[in-house]
């Protein structure tokens, strides 16, 4: 069945003539500002915000848990000037699109498109005190793939939250601003997400992944060897976060299992405080859901422990070993795998020079994760779109990126 509907897409050819480009082009600053100052006739100031990719520790961020991503090279960029007459105007570049809508009355103007995530934004900063009720202009564009998992709305979210606060000249905890932007996408998009993805675009250093422990809201930066690529993998299965997708149903699975271990131990707050014996000794009780979800989440905690470990001590070896076993869990436990990525991951684990693959991400399509040795892996993203496109007429999107800095405003010319 997979493989009838995919082979549909053979007509996309491999290769595609003049190769592949790295990525989609999109404006540069200047060119955004100068859209900007065409579409509005203000002036405006541009920042930027990237994507990001998860190494390791998927679905622990909203049970206090840990985590291990890196901001990437792709991301959103803002062009923003202050409105005197209290609306809210935005212009996306990617989907041609414009909005008008009354800073007033953000919540009723809900559209269940790209719109939600900038207005969120405000909404969230309005409900924070925080003074946008004049209006602003906003012009978008971005360069991270969309549905892919590698977070374009926390992308957009942040980059709006760090042009509002800069025109505004309100300097806010780079904690605050990536929880304001996760209240947005709970609250006002309706996405249940947790805090990794905001928190790293906020908090990320080029070259560095970045070990969040979600519970406290610290983080520590853990070198990415220079030996070694980050090679995202797109399925081009898409993937949603918001109802509809299966991230909320996970999620409220999980958190019936964790009621069922409180009533036995109250100290418990968050999956992060329960071990695999409690699970072992109540786990009967609970749907057998719940239990895989459960377990998975708790062992994935144990693995980014490790894995920070094995980073340090330069041992990619170990580091694939955890990367493996976090898909397994992933995929039999939390179920949130499918064909594609399976394939994908099956196929990168032959491929000479690479360490580890796994699905990064909400899940459900999307992106994999390959850690790959510097000078395997060329060779690496040939294999892997020949491998991918035999065997689904798939033609993946293969990036290598670099692990970059977190939002900022871009300086213009
Ligand atoms: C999405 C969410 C994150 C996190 C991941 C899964 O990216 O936005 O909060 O839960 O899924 O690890």
């Amino acid at each position: 069945m997979y493989f009838s509907i995919s082979l549909k897409n053979r007509h996309l050819g491999y290769p595609p003539p003049g190769g592949y480009p790295r990525k989609p082009p999109m404006q540069t600053p200047a060119e955004l500002a100068q859209l900007h100052l065409a579409t509005y006739a203000a002036q405006p100031a541009v920042y930027s915000a990237p994507g990001r990719v998860n190494l390791i520790g998927e679905h622990t961020d909203y049970s206090g848990g840990f985590v291990m991503p890196a901001a990437i090279d792709f991301s959103t960029l803002v062009a923003i000037s202050p409105r005197t007459n209290g609306r809210f105007l935005a212009h996306s570049v990617n989907f041609n699109q414009h909005v008008d809508q009354p800073i007033a009355d953000l919540l009723a103007e809900r559209s269940k498109t790209w719109t939600d995530y900038p207005a969120g934004v405000l909404w969230a900063l309005r409900e924070r005190g925080i003074a946008v009720e004049n209006g602003f202009s906003l012009t978008v564009v971005g360069d991270v793939p969309l549905g892919a998992g590698l977070s374009s709305s926390a992308s957009v979210e942040v980059a709006t939250a760090f042009a509002v606060l800069g025109t505004l000249n309100i300097t806010l905890p780079l904690t605050e601003i990536a929880l304001l932007c996760q209240r947005a996408e709970n609250a006002f998009v309706g996405a249940n997400v947790g805090i990794m993805d905001q928190f790293v675009i906020c908090c990320g250093r080029q070259d560095n992944a970045v070990m969040i422990d979600t519970r406290f809201l610290t983080y520590t930066l853990a070198p990415i060897p220079p030996t070694v690529r980050i090679v995202i993998c797109n399925s081009m299965v898409k993937h949603t976060l918001a109802d509809g997708g299966g991230y909320n149903t996970r999620r409220a699975e999980m958190e019936a299992g964790l009621h069922i271990l409180q009533q036995h131990r109250p100290e418990i707050v968050a999956l992060r405080d329960a071990t695999l014996a409690d699970l072992e000794k109540w786990g009967s009780e609970m749907s057998p859901q719940s239990l895989r979800r459960c377990r998975h989440v708790i062992t994935e905690d144990d693995r980014v422990l490790a894995a920070v470990e094995a980073f340090k001590a330069h041992d990619l070896a170990r580091f694939g070993q955890l990367m493996h076993a976090a898909q397994l869990s992933f995929r039999d436990d939390f179920e949130a795998s499918c064909p594609e990525i399976d394939l994908l991951v099956d196929l990168a684990e032959k491929q000479p020079g690479c360490f580890g693959a796994r699905l990064t991400g909400g899940g459900f399509g999307g992106c994999t994760v390959n850690l790959v040795a510097a000078d395997r892996a060329a060779a690496f993203v040939e294999a892997m779109r020949t491998g991918y496109f035999n065997a689904t007429g798939i033609t993946a999107d293969i990036y290598t990126s670099r692990a970059s800095d977190g939002a900022h405003q871009v300086p213009l010319p």
